[in-house]
């Protein structure tokens, strides 16, 4: 027997102490379960011909990649029978899926597989789930049943497939990180209570939109990349994988901020990634990691959803970074 907690001893041990219903313990074991088949699919993705573009387009009108589509199956199927999730809501679904013969009362709102211009090219991407309650049961589940604020969530957290497969989880007990053995398929707890360093020197933005950004955050970047002649009086770093969950993995391990924020590319949209299925449950899980998430005006988690798609601006990490950038949007 291994010496480490496994994921269900983990979840088991939590729902015990009373922290968690046990319901929702069978629901994290089969989002580990259609992780670590989505984990199986990638590392075989060119071998299974699965690589590149479907013909379709998503909701938010993306092109699909086949990945996507197998992702999002994946989780469908695991979550279909457990009775406990009574809808559920998708990047890669236009509408809310009602659970057949669902007698439990939890919704599940999925980004399936995050990342997706990474995935050809064999660099980490993950998949993002939320857990809501159903306001009203499962009975008569409407799409506007999902339209509640982050600080409502129950569990979030995301599965990064990089070097090693890990899934990071919270369900408002600190922040947890489990690693799957890929010999005996199990995800073994390897980072027990993760916290976000306060005091970081790394940055995470798409520099190459930076003459649309607002002014607050060109102030904060070029603050940053002044460097310790500046007036932040030290060097800064910058990383950009271009996949949220790569980002936020490195920013729970060694601290830093992650910047997707508005900007007047588009001046219709309020930010590229979306509220409900990245902002939300990451937010929640660098909250919990002692950190911040914000849209720069306001904190993500106390956002009233108004469409299920809806996209954010997302500025997240450590909580004096993240204050910083808050204090320069209220022009501080
Ligand atoms: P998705 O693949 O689920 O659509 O999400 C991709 C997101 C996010 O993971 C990443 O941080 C961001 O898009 C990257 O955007 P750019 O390609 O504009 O840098
Ligand atoms: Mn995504
Ligand atoms: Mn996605």
């Amino acid at each position: 027997m291994s010496e480490r907690v496994s994921l269900l001893q983990h979840l088991t041990q939590a729902a015990r102490a009373g922290q968690l219903d046990p319901a929702l313990a069978l629901v994290v074991q089969q989002i580990g379960a259609a992780s670590r088949e989505i984990s199986a699919a990638l590392a075989r993705s060119a071998l299974a011909g699965v690589l590149g573009a479907m013909d379709s387009a998503n909701a938010s009108g993306e092109t699909q990649k086949k990945l996507d589509v197998l992702s999002n199956d994946a989780f469908m199927q695991a979550l279909s029978w457990t009775g406990a999730v009574a809808g559920i809501a998708s990047e890669e679904l236009d509408g809310a899926y009602r659970v057949p013969g669902a007698s439990g009362g939890y919704l599940v709102l999925l980004d399936p597989l995050d990342g997706s211009s990474n995935i050809d090219v064999n660099i980490s991407v993950g998949s993002i789930f939320s857990i809501l309650r159903a306001p009203n049961g499962a009975a008569g589940l409407t799409d506007s049943d999902f339209l509640q604020p982050g600080s409502r969530q129950v569990l979030a957290g995301f599965t990064v497939y990089g070097p090693a497969t890990v899934m990071v989880l919270s369900f408002g007990h600190g922040v947890q990180g489990f690693t799957l053995d890929p010999v005996s398929g199990e995800f073994l707890l390897t980072q027990p209570d993760i916290r976000i360093p306060e005091r970081t020197s790394e940055y995470a933005i798409n520099a190459s939109n930076q003459r649309w950004w607002q002014p607050p955050v060109q102030r904060y970047v070029s603050e940053c990349m002044a460097g310790k002649e500046g007036p932040r009086g030290r060097d800064f770093n910058m990383r950009w994988v271009g996949s949220m969950v790569g980002d936020v993995y490195r920013l729970l391990t060694r601290g830093g901020i992650f910047m997707y924020p508005r900007d007047t590319k588009d001046p219709a949209k309020p930010g590229k990634l979306r509220l409900m299925y990245e902002a939300n449950p990451i937010g929640y899980v660098v909250e919990q990691a002692g950190g911040a998430a914000s849209t720069g005006y306001e904190r993500i988690l106390d956002m009233q959803p108004e469409k299920i798609h809806q996209r954010v601006a997302v500025i997240l990490g450590s909580k004096e970074e993240v204050d910083l950038v808050v204090s320069y949007h209220r022009g501080g």
